[in-house]
């Protein structure tokens, strides 16, 4: 018979037997006086046999306790130390019939083991990934309450203490359309994606795209839902610059454009009529075609800058005398500083710069014409190149009323002009310093304004050595 159950039971009626024997021998030894049964030598001998036999029960019941004082024993230490599993095992030491529980023991606690050490490997992967997923993560019970998030979403909607605090949905969020999705994933049970929302953060006004999908176990069904809040600022930063970008083309456009049909309207009724054409609106319509002209010429160049963006050849570099490209600018443009009878210094510490010689013919023209345009009468206009380390900078100052702080911030932008129709009156497109940053941004420098208000204007631009 080596069937388990059948060896425990005869092991465990041999143990009842042996020891209930041996009661039985103890007692007729203790009432030996009222039984009679032995004299003083027949009581020891049996004394001793009563001995014997309890420790043959002893020896045979040994693989009952063992094993269970070895679980207690190691059970507790389970539970001092979380979920930290001892190595202890049942293999050291033999017992006999028990052998194989000992062995199934062994098994179940190697295979909890193993699982709980790959769940915990799971766990710590999980939060490597939530961790490294730049959309932040929410999940909610259905009362609102915080299930689950990431790091990102803590750091986004958190504030101070938000692991602690454990805030509901509805004190995070005030957009309704926010609350109304995860409303609508935890009651209807359906996935809704939000389209971009103004959300107000510490550092401003941000815009996310949302989709919140409800949380489903196979037992009870909705216990939650769980939103993904995706940054579109950037997006939605770039395109509103485009449709602002195409109002302000279309604008331009249309006003030298309107007065150029008003006057050439004006000019056809009087040559029907056969009045004498006026110089004044033939000179309207020539000044209004240039403006038309130089805008084009303006788009186009920033359009091919834009397209050049991707196409890193575009760009021609190399070496260029700064001396030689800069006294043929001013050569081109000697008779504008003339008519305005300014003043103008050079300084070359650097005599070489590298970079696009067509791209920087462009930047010096730029930079002077304003100068030229916003320095008053007589006044002084410098123009410097100059050592910073590796790199090479260019300076163009020119006297006047400077420019007030609050608008350096916006100059480069295009179409911004600190004074409109004083810039459109002298033929600007308010498009050359946006070219400028254009150009220099493709050489990999920079160009930034210094200029304390009636003290003239400094642009200095950086050229990477
Ligand atoms: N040297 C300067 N001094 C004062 N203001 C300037 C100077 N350069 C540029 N600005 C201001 O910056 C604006 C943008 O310059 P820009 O892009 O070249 O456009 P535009 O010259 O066609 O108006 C100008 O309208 C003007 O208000
Ligand atoms: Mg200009």
């Amino acid at each position: 018979m080596n069937h388990l159950p059948w060896r425990l039971i005869s092991r465990f009626t041999l143990v009842v037997f042996t020891v209930s024997s041996a009661s039985v021998v103890l007692f007729s030894v203790i009432f030996r006086e009222r039984l009679g049964w032995y004299g003083p030598k027949g009581s020891l001998f049996a004394f001793g046999i009563s001995v014997f036999l309890m420790v043959l029960a002893g020896v045979w019941s040994k693989p009952f306790f063992t094993p269970l004082i070895r679980l207690l024993h190691t059970s507790r230490f389970s539970k001092t130390d979380g979920d930290e599993f001892h190595e202890v095992s049942f293999a050291e030491e033999s017992f006999g019939e028990f052998s194989e529980i000992e062995s199934s023991i062994e098994d179940i606690r190697n295979r909890l083991k193993s699982r709980t050490e790959s769940l915990s490997v799971e766990r710590e992967e999980l939060a490597t990934l939530m961790g490294a997923i730049s959309d932040g993560i929410l999940a909610v019970d259905l009362e609102g309450g915080p299930l689950f998030f990431n790091s990102k979403f803590a750091l986004l909607f958190g504030g101070v203490g938000f692991a602690e605090r454990k805030p509901r949905l509805f004190e995070l969020f005030r957009n309704p359309e926010i609350l109304d999705a995860f409303d609508r994933a935890l009651k209807k049970g359906q996935t809704v994606p939000v389209k971009p929302v103004a959300i107000e953060l510490k550092e401003g006004r941000r815009y996310f795209s949302i989709s919140v999908s409800p949380l489903r176990r196979e037992s009870d069904g909705i216990y939650g839902a769980v939103g993904i809040f995706h940054d579109v600022t950037e997006l939605k930063t770039a395109e509103q610059m485009r449709i602002d970008f195409v109002a302000n083309v279309s604008h331009e456009l249309r006003t030298p454009l309107t007065s150029i049909k008003g006057f050439t309207d004006t000019i056809i009724d009087d040559i029907r009529s056969q009045r004498p054409v006026e110089n004044a609106f033939l000179e309207k319509i020539a000044k209004n075609s240039d403006r038309l002209l130089n805008l084009i010429n303006d788009l186009l160049d920033l359009s091919s800058l834009d397209a050049a963006d991707d196409r890193a050849d575009l760009l021609h570099r190399g070496k260029v005398g700064t001396r030689e490209i800069t006294e043929r600018i001013l050569h081109g443009l000697k008779d504008s500083f003339a008519k305005k009878r300014q003043k103008i210094s050079t300084e070359f510490d650097a005599g070489m710069v590298t970079a696009d010689s067509k791209r920087l013919e462009q930047v010096l023209i730029n930079l002077l014409e304003n100068a030229y345009k916003y320095a008053p009468d007589e006044g002084e206009i410098a123009v410097a190149w100059k050592k910073d380390g590796e790199d090479v900078l260019l300076r163009v100052y020119n006297s006047g009323p400077g420019i007030p702080r609050e608008h350096h911030p916006r100059l480069f932008e295009r179409f911004y002009r600190v004074d409109k129709g004083r810039s459109r009156e002298m033929g600007g497109t308010g498009l050359g310093l946006a070219i400028v940053k254009h150009i220099l941004q493709r050489h990999g420098g920079t160009v930034w304004v210094e200029s304390k208000e009636g003290r003239g204007a400094t642009f200095v631009c950086k050229f990477p050595g």
